[in-house]
């Protein structure tokens, strides 16, 4: 399988589990900008797009958590999603998610398959 790394590099282990941290992976469709987050089963990928309103989530560069440290938090009105699958558990898209995107490994990197197609992300 052909795979296309995030950028920045981003090893498999470097997120501690509830850490976030913004990245970009350059896609067929051009680049996409996704939401990392740790697990103790590994990294998850969400699309840096609210299902609401279609914009970014981070409050400031790579800054997505709310203040708990619990959730990821929409800068615009405060939904919360939750870190371990994204769902939208409070606010104004109640019962929807984040595109998930599925994570592949090349040599300890984290990257998306070649093929993977995803909807456009806010910029
Ligand atoms: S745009 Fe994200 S909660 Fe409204």
């Amino acid at each position: 399988m052909d795979i296309t790394l995030l950028a920045p590099a981003t090893a498999r282990d470097a997120l501690a589990a509830g850490a976030t941290r913004a990245a970009m992976v350059e896609t067929r469709d051009g680049p996409r900008h996704l939401i990392l987050v740790g697990a103790e089963d590994g990294a998850r990928a969400y699309l840096n797009s609210c299902p609401h309103q279609g914009v970014r989530l981070d409050w400031q560069p790579g800054v997505f958590l709310d203040v708990e440290g619990t959730h990821l938090q929409c800068s615009m009105h405060g939904a919360l999603f939750a870190l371990a699958d994204g769902h939208c558990v409070s606010g104004p898209c109640v019962g929807r998610a984040l595109h998930a995107v599925p994570l592949q490994e090349l040599d300890g990197l984290l990257g998306i398959a070649h093929e993977t197609t995803l909807p456009a992300s806010a910029r």
